[in-house]
Formats: structure tokens, sequence, C-alpha cells
């Protein structure tokens, strides 16, 4: 990434506040005094992400003593449910075919994440980080334990239904963008797809192309764009739902240290309203910013 792109992630931070729908009402207010929120109606047509319905029921986890916002935030949403938390592993085990036997990839993992908590994955290459990223996506099966996101379990050999993805973000880590459509249509596609009109979906998608300093690139396609630039329109796009659950695979691994502090300043920011964001990575610039850190290397 050159010098004129570094600065242009800083100016467009600078110039642009990242607008997060709240998801409690609770969380920090970046409207300017007096202006009302706006009900673009998805707000009600979203569920109450977190809150047990159908599935596996879910003990209480976490502490009532945590008086942190992002806690305070998420007790407000939840009511009943407060102290569910929007990801719990229990004792995962995932295998894979080797030759004619399994291999276990990962085994005995057990951890929770709160909504509105940044919690970093961490480990070596091979660790397991994006496996165990994907099977708390739904999209690859686990052998043993329980798999907890967004209110549903799941045990093993199960996956999730269409319905559910909807409610994880998934940043991948090499980006799965769309090679046909351009950057703003990439950003927007999330909200498309739930039947938001285009008038107020793209102004989402800009918005977020510019926090992420890519106002210039957002008729650009996929392959007219660095890899650092891919890196930000893909994660826009898995932003852009403000989903219960964030996953990013590897947020930063292409970014230099200036989109690095954006991605994470995001992340954070993304989380003080209710999202529960889970980061695999081993960029020790990343995860020293996270106040919890499951190490799939130590264990
Ligand atoms: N579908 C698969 N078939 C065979 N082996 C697999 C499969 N998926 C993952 N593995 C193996 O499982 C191990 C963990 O892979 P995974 O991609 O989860 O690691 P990672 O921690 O994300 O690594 P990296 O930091 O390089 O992205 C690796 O040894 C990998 O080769
Ligand atoms: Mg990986």
């Amino acid at each position: 990434m050159g010098r004129s792109d570094m600065g242009g992630i800083e100016r467009g931070a600078a110039a642009v506040k990242l607008r997060v729908r709240r998801r409690s009402g609770s969380g920090p207010d970046d409207r300017p005094s007096g202006e009302e929120p706006k009900n673009d109606g998805k707000q009600e047509a979203e569920p109450v992400d977190g809150t047990p319905s159908e599935g596996t029921t879910l003990p209480e986890a976490v502490s009532h003593d945590d008086q942190s916002p992002a806690a305070a935030s998420s007790r407000s949403v939840l009511g009943r449910g407060a102290e569910v938390p929007p990801v719990r592993v229990t004792g995962l085990g995932v295998q894979i075919k080797d030759g004619d036997s399994r291999k276990w990839i990962v085994r005995n993992l057990s951890f929770s994440a709160r909504a509105g908590e940044v919690v970093g994955l961490a480990g070596p290459s091979g660790s397991g980080k994006t496996t165990v990223l994907m099977c708390l996506a739904g999209v690859a099966h686990h052998a043993e334990g329980e798999v907890h996101v967004a209110g549903k379990g799941r045990l093993p050999g199960q996956l999730s239904p269409p319905s559910e993805l909807r409610k994880v973000g998934i940043v991948f880590q090499d980006y799965h963008l769309v090679q046909a459509l351009n950057a703003l249509d990439n950003v927007s596609l999330p909200l498309r797809l739930d039947g938001t009109r285009w008038k107020r979906a793209a102004p989402e998608a800009i918005h977020l192309l510019a926090w992420f300093g890519l106002s210039r690139s957002v008729f650009k396609y996929p392959s007219q764009l660095s890899g650092g630039e891919q890196q930000r329109v893909a994660i826009a796009r898995a932003m852009v739902r403000q989903p219960a659950v964030l996953l990013a695979d590897e947020p930063t691994a292409h970014l230099d240290a200036a989109s690095t502090r954006l991605v994470a300043e995001s992340l954070h920011e993304l989380a003080l309203y209710g999202t529960c964001v889970i980061v695999s990575s081993h960029d020790p610039r990343l995860l020293s910013r996270f106040e919890h850190v499951v190490d799939l290397g130590r264990r």
C-alpha cells in the first residue's frame, strides 16, 4: 500500500465519523445534538439477537458485576436473557480426515464472548483459528461439544440454516468479494439481500466505505483494488448490517499500521453498540488492543 493510500485512510477516518445504529438504545450516541434517531425500518425487522429462542437452553455465564457500558448495553438490549453471551463454545472439538483416519484440529476449546465485547482468537498458522470461526459461523460442523451463537445452540454435525447465517457477519481471510460487483455494490449487498431499498442501502454503504478511506474507490471492482483495499471493503460489507456477531478472520493480514489502527477502532466501535466481535489474528498490533484473547496455541 502506498503513501498516498495511507493518507487517504487518515483523511477518511478524520472526516467521517462511524455512524452505527444502536442495537439497544443505550449505546453511545454520535448524532449531532437535536437530531432524531433515524428510523429506516430495519431496526424493527431485526431480531433481538442473543435472546434464546429455539435450540438448546443456554445457562447464565456473565457476571452481574460488570458495569462496563458494553455490559450495560447488553443487559438493556436483552432483558430477560441479558446474561446470555451471544457466543459460547463448550468443549469444542473439530476433526478432519487424514488419509484413512481422522485428526483433531481443535480439541476441548471453551470460551464465551458477551455482547459488546471484542475477543481475539490467537495462535500460530495452522492452530485452527479459521476452523473455529467457520464453526461459529455455522458453515463448518464440529465433532465434539456445543456451539451457541446468537441464541442458537448447535450440536456436533449440525450446520446453521440460512436464516441463522444472517445474524452473523463474516470477514473471510481471503475476502470473498463478488468480483462482478464494485465496492459499493459489494458492501450494500447484505442490505439488498435483506430487502432494503437501494436508496437506503447505498448511503449506508457509502458511509462505511468513506469511513474506511475508500471514497475514491466506491465504483472500483475488486480486481482494481489493492489487497488492503479489498480487505477494508470486506470488513465494511460484514459490518453494514450490524450483525449480532461479527467474525473477522485475520482482518489486518494485508494492512499497514494506519489501516490496522482504523480496523481495530471500527471493530471496537461496532462492539460499543452491542455487537459481539470475534477476531482471529496473529498480529500483535491488533491483539494488544483486545482485553480478552483466546490463544489456540497455548492450551
Ligand atoms: N478442509 C480441510 N481439510 C484438511 N485439512 C484442513 C482442512 N481445513 C483445515 N485443515 C487443517 O487444519 C489445520 C488448521 O487450519 P486453519 O486454517 O483453521 O488454521 P489457522 O490457524 O487459521 O491458520 P492460518 O493462520 O495459516 O490461517 C491446518 O493444519 C490445516 O491444514
Ligand atoms: Mg486462518
